[in-house]
């Protein structure tokens, strides 16, 4: 039987910390689905289209993993794609209790469905999508801290962050 792991989150924008654990996971699966929360109350920086181009060109070199994209309940979500594992990274013990939260609700909602939590190299220990937006937005060099497409896409949408960087 082939072992399918979700791996969801929000990716706005992937950054070298989520394709970590990406690289991780599609080692230890047959087939990896990374899951792109669609409804958000917040507005995104990425529309979901771009989410999901910047995240296939991130994965393209490696053959058992794909991109797609859900809303609803993840639980949901994972049995429909017949997942039997859900992928979370964990940078710091500050995610773990979110991370709990999050993973006795879904075995609460769907008892078969394990969590598995991975920790990305400590270069990306403090890497966030967040923290990713507002150095870009700031103009700040994420040279090396998200993929270069993203980088591009970044520097495209904030060009004084493009002017600094060129200094
Ligand atoms: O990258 P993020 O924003 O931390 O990812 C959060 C995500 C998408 C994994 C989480 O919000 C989620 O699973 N949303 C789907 C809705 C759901 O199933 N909610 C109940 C589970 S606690």
């Amino acid at each position: 039987m082939k072992r399918i792991a979700v791996y969801p989150g929000t990716f706005d924008p992937v950054t070298n910390g989520h394709l970590d654990i990406v690289h991780r996971a599609a080692r230890q699966f047959d087939r990896l689905i990374i899951a792109i929360l669609r409804n958000q109350d917040k507005e995104p920086m990425f529309d979901l289209e771009e989410r999901i181009r910047l995240l296939n060109d991130s994965v393209g070199d490696l053959d058992n993993v794909e991109v797609d994209s859900f809303d609803g309940l993840l639980v949901d979500y994972a049995m429909n794609v017949g997942a039997s594992m859900i992928v979370r990274g964990i940078r710091a013990l500050s995610d773990f209790e979110y991370e709990l939260q999050m993973a006795m609700m879904n075995r609460r909602l769907q008892p078969g469905l394990e969590a598995v939590f991975m920790m990305p190299s400590e270069t990306y220990s403090y890497l966030s999508s967040r923290l990713v937006r507002e150095v870009a937005t700031l103009g700040g060099n994420l040279e090396g801290l998200v993929p270069e497409v993203v980088r591009v896409a970044l520097l495209r949408r904030h060009p004084a962050g493009g002017r600094r960087q060129a200094d």
